[in-house]
């Protein structure tokens, strides 16, 4: 047996190493195997005196398998260990979420993201591209979107003030290119347009669709706005379905997110329309309301052949569809771990280990190690029906992309172990030194922090903590925070 530790990330499931050695060209790929008895993004790894096999059950398996193969590389150049590996991941939902309504950043920018991400085996890119401070979404037959909603007037997030104009809009065939080019890395990519509120953007466009018809600014600052989409307006739903309708030409992939966080409903308690709405439908309340928008948008997409996802805000009417995905990103009480257990999916994005937008100070990276995503309250039938997380960039603070790749790498990669190696396998140290081998792939992809950046004593924890509370203006936050 040969003992070497091998700097492979996420883990594999299991390794053997019996001794000795293969040289191997540093460019030949491995001889594919057809293995149907697999798991669908599984695959066995060979190496041996008669060469390297990849056996998988689809092409995702071989795109795995060759993504470990690469690490190996690294570690042995042309002198492969005889090795036989197993993998297969824990999670079929391994999300990576960036907001680009906040900042914006190009195809190549995000393109780069996709590359690092394959590299460590997430399959899903969760693009959020529509929110109170810009409409990123060029979609064919509604030109205003762009137009009126992607360009807001200046900027202000926290303390950083910026007087110029800010935009950007993603054309078709550039959210066709990103759709195709995650494909090639075995990544769908699932879009969001976030209703009923954080839609400042869209009801700049359209404020005959906000309640009272009421004139709405895009948004220059971080935060909830009390403007949300008339839920009672018969105008409503039509328009939404002709955004769909966009949004399902360009991308072909199974998940739509239709958002449902942080929806005051100041707006739909005042309005005679929204008032009217409830009682005509015998709901008990806003919340119920919300529920329902929701099943309603929901339901058109289950025509067209997709499945949604929304924010665990979604929940609280107690009414969402049960083949809604909700996801979990932060609640009082159980509703998310009462959803799985009666039996429906759901994703997990805790805040306070998965948003990758909060200092290291505060989301060290072994505190996001460490988190196992099956959150308090699931029963075992409910932890059955966790289907992965969903780790996501948040951009009010995050203006260009260097930030966006310090923020992100490497925490991104602790996240990518979790959602794909057995919860048995969590060993922070050991995951560390692999990291160390492992992240100067990523140098001329995206930066990262450097090493001293990654777990900061206790004094620096308080400090960067408190420091960009202050900073970003948000002290209501840090006084909820918890360890
Ligand atoms: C969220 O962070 N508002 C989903
Ligand atoms: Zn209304």
């Amino acid at each position: 047996m040969l003992n070497t530790t091998l700097n492979i990330i996420p883990k594999p499931f299991h390794v053997r190493m019996p001794g000795g050695f293969l040289t191997y060209p540093l460019q030949a790929p491995a001889v594919k195997k057809h293995d149907p008895s697999l798991p669908r993004e599984g695959y066995l790894l060979s190496v041996s005196g008669d060469g390297v096999t990849a056996a998988c059950s689809s092409d995702a398996g071989y795109f795995y398998a060759s993504q470990t193969l690469r690490q190996l590389r690294r570690q042995f150049g042309t002198a492969l260990p005889f090795l036989t590996l197993l993998d297969k991941p824990r999670f079929p939902y391994r999300a990576f979420m960036i907001d680009c309504a906040r900042h914006f950043f190009s195809v190549s920018e995000l393109k780069r993201m996709i590359d690092a991400a394959a590299m460590f085996k997430f399959n899903i890119f969760h693009w959020h591209l529509t929110n109170d401070q810009g409409w990123r979404a060029d979609l064919p037959g509604l030109p205003e979107l762009r137009e009126k909603g992607s360009v807001r007037t200046h900027s202000n997030f926290g303390r950083v003030y910026d007087p110029t104009s800010y935009g950007g809009c993603y054309s078709a065939d550039e959210m066709r290119e990103i759709v195709s080019y995650c494909r090639e890395r075995f990544i769908e990519v699932v879009p969001e347009f976030d209703l009923p509120g954080h839609v400042s953007a869209l009801l700049h466009v359209y404020p005959e669709l906000a309640c009272g018809q009421r004139p709405v600014e895009l948004k220059a600052t971080g935060g909830i706005f009390k403007d949300i989409l008339c839920a009672g307006n018969s105008d409503t739903l039509p328009v939404l379905f002709k955004i769909f309708d966009g949004f399902c030409d360009i991308f072909d992939g199974p998940y739509i997110h239709i958002g449902g966080d942080e929806v005051p409903k100041n707006r739909w308690r005042d309005c005679p329309d929204c008032q009217a709405k409830i009682a005509s439908l015998g709901l008990k309340n806003e919340e119920e309301l919300q529920g329902w928008l929701m099943n309603q948008v929901a339901g058109y997409l289950r025509e067209k052949g997709k499945i949604s996802v929304a924010w665990n805000e979604s929940l609280r009417g107690g009414n969402l569809d049960g083949d809604i995905i909700s996801q979990m990103w932060m609640e009082k009480g159980t509703l998310s771990a009462d959803r799985a257990n009666t039996g429906h999916a759901l994703i997990v994005s805790d805040f306070y280990h998965h948003y990758m937008d909060y200092p290291y100070g505060m989301t060290p990276l072994k505190k996001v190690y460490l988190f196992d995503p099956l959150i308090d309250g699931l029963t075992p039938v409910g932890a059955e029906n966790v289907i992965g997380i969903d780790t996501p960039i948040w951009t009010e603070h995050v203006r260009d992309f260097e930030r966006m790749g310090y923020q992100c790498y490497p925490r991104f990669i602790a996240v990518a172990e979790r959602v794909w190696s057995t919860e048995g396998s969590r060993d922070y140290k050991d995951f560390r030194s692999r990291l160390k081998k492992v992240i100067p792939a990523l140098d001329s992809l995206v930066p990262y922090a450097s090493e001293r950046e990654w777990d900061p004593n206790p004094v620096q924890r308080v400090s960067q903590t408190v420091s960009f509370f202050a900073r970003s203006g948000n002290a209501e936050m840090m006084r909820n925070m918890k360890e």
